[in-house]
């Protein structure tokens, strides 16, 4: 990682109810980016607070030199961003953060997104470019769902729930999921998403003995590790637990390691 470094935005739209894209040209970001890191964005006029925004990479293109986020509006530092122009400059922080980890004999791969978590895994999904991804993704409704077509070039298979059914399986992508462990295991699984449903994956993964890795979004300030503002249990080898730091030991951890009710 270089220190921070404006940005050029080249894109900002809006792509569901409430979730915009935004692309930067960041060629140094773009080269080092690997599925399940973040950049940290200071976001300009953003009174609330000082600090940047950790924010998951949903692509990045060495080539052409260029990184893309997924948000979602929720407060008033996305609200801010939302309204950023091409054209317009960002400082960016990263690529922060450790990503997935995927061997290189792994031949079946699920990863599972749910609302702005499925950014992540997308990425992954299109990195890892072996036949034998399946995509789980979920979100509240139809309107929430972004970027399809993408998700559909980025895997193999593509499944989708939404909570209202007007997309796809009517209810919980986990339930989807469960479904599909019961017939099929896979060799590893990668997940991002709200906290229930990770928790949800966590079980599964323990209960079919499937490998699993967790993206953990978690409030951050400095992004480097040096203020545990980001600090999440993790087990330690005597069944206890000791905390690490989501942004410099994760955002990506082991599923069986993470405390989840400890968040
Ligand atoms: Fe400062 Fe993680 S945000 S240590």
């Amino acid at each position: 990682m270089k220190g921070p470094e404006l940005c050029k935005v080249t894109d900002n739209r809006l792509i569901a109810g409430g979730m915009y894209k935004l692309r930067l040209e960041a060629p140094n970001v773009a080269g080092n980016a690997r599925p399940g890191q973040f950049i940290h964005i200071k976001v300009p006029g953003d009174r609330s607070r000082l600090l940047r925004r950790p924010i998951s990479i949903y692509d990045a293109c060495h080539k052409k030199g260029y990184v893309e986020i997924v948000f979602q509006v929720v407060g008033e530092g996305t609200r801010l961003l939302s309204a950023v122009k091409t054209g317009d400059f960002l400082d960016v922080l990263g690529p922060l953060g450790n990503g997935f980890s995927v061997s290189g004999d792994t031949r079946h791969l699920f990863v599972v997104g749910g609302g702005c978590g499925a950014a992540p895994v997308k990425f992954a999904a299109s990195r890892f470019n072996f036949t034998g991804r399946t995509c789980f993704i979920g979100f509240k409704s139809g309107d929430a769902a972004y970027d399809l077509q993408e998700f559909e070039n980025s895997c193999d298979s593509l499944l989708i729930a939404t909570e209202d059914g007007s997309i796809g399986y009517k209810g919980l992508i986990t339930e989807v999921l469960e479904d599909e462990l019961k017939r099929n295991l896979p060799d590893l699984m990668l997940a991002c998403g709200p906290v229930p449903m990770m928790k949800a994956i966590q079980q599964m993964a323990e209960k079919y003995r499937v490998p699993c890795q967790l993206l953990l979004e978690e409030r951050m300030g400095c992004g480097i590790g040096a203020c545990m503002t980001c600090a999440c249990a993790v087990r330690d080898d005597e069944d206890g637990f000791i905390y690490k730091r989501v942004c410099k030991d994760g955002p990506v951890f082991w599923s069986r390691e993470v405390m989840l009710d400890e968040a």
